[in-house]
């Protein structure tokens, strides 16, 4: 299996529980040293491939890479992801394009590339969106633009590859990652929108990435999920509630 965006955050809490569950896992990022990290930390090899997965060809060297090693591919979990934050009159519209190519595009580049190994073993695909997909945003507009994007893709091409694949998305409620640093707050707002986001989640708290890793786990098992496609679930404390 191919888990994109690995080394940090939710990517690499799903890359241990899928490790956990006996699955040869292909771990993807642009640093090394991230990746490095995990495969010590969960003790198993994993199969470490650095790439900045919207570069040209990437898709394609990152899936020959998981078949090379394993053998076969039955599954890609496309975690990676960038959120930059910002009203529609500040952001740099630069970072919209940002988020399209890394959050949408090649999440279906990795897909388009990967199709005739998860047809031959009905495989499967676990897009992880956001909460930010489906609910309004003022002042993360275009990341939850290139969410519900994402969540299109999924829908249309859950039907479009059935029956052989099945196409699902996780949409995380808040979890503290280094995701939030990044997205382009100073400490103060980032300190604000947690407090927020934490008041406006019913369980009272952000999400632990395992509690979304446990759930691509549960997607990925064809006993558990086979007869679920096109499905865009919540892990999210009730956020969307
Ligand atoms: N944290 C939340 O509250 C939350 C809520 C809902 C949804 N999500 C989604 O969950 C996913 C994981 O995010 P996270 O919160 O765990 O943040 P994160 O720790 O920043 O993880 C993002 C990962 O994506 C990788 N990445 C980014 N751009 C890449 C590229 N061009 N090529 C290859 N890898 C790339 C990063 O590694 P490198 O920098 O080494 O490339 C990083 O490991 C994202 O899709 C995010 O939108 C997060």
């Amino acid at each position: 299996m191919v888990v994109t965006g690995a080394g940090t955050g939710i990517g690499s809490c799903i890359a241990e529980c899928v490790a956990m569950a006996g699955a040869d896992v292909t771990v993807v990022g642009r640093r090394q040293a991230p990746l490095d990290e995990l495969a010590e930390r969960v003790g198993k090899a994993l199969h470490a491939v650095p790439a900045d997965i919207t570069a040209p060809g990437a898709a394609e060297r990152i899936i020959q890479a998981a078949v090379d090693r394993f053998g076969k591919l039955d599954a890609v979990v496309n975690n990676a992801g960038v959120a930059r934050f910002g009203r529609l009159e500040e952001i740099d519209p630069a970072e919209f394009d940002t988020m399209l190519r890394v959050n949408v595009r090649a999440p279906a580049e990795l897909i388009r590339c990967a199709l005739p190994q998860l047809r031959a073993k009905r495989g499967s695909v676990v897009n992880v969106s956001s909460v930010g997909g489906a609910l309004s945003m003022p002042g993360r507009a275009f990341y939850g633009a290139s969410k519900a994007a994402l969540n299109s893709l999924t829908r249309s091409l859950a039907r479009e590859l059935a029956p052989q694949v099945r196409v699902n998305a996780i949409l995380p409620g808040p979890v503290d990652t280094p995701m939030w640093r990044d997205a382009g707050m100073t400490e103060a707002e980032q300190r604000k929108l947690h407090d927020d986001l934490s008041a406006a989640t019913p369980m009272g708290r952000f999400g632990d990435g395992h509690e979304i890793g446990r759930w691509v786990c549960c997607l990925l098992d064809p006993n558990l999920s086979g007869w679920v496609t096109g499905a865009l679930i919540p892990v999210d404390g009730g956020r969307t509630a």
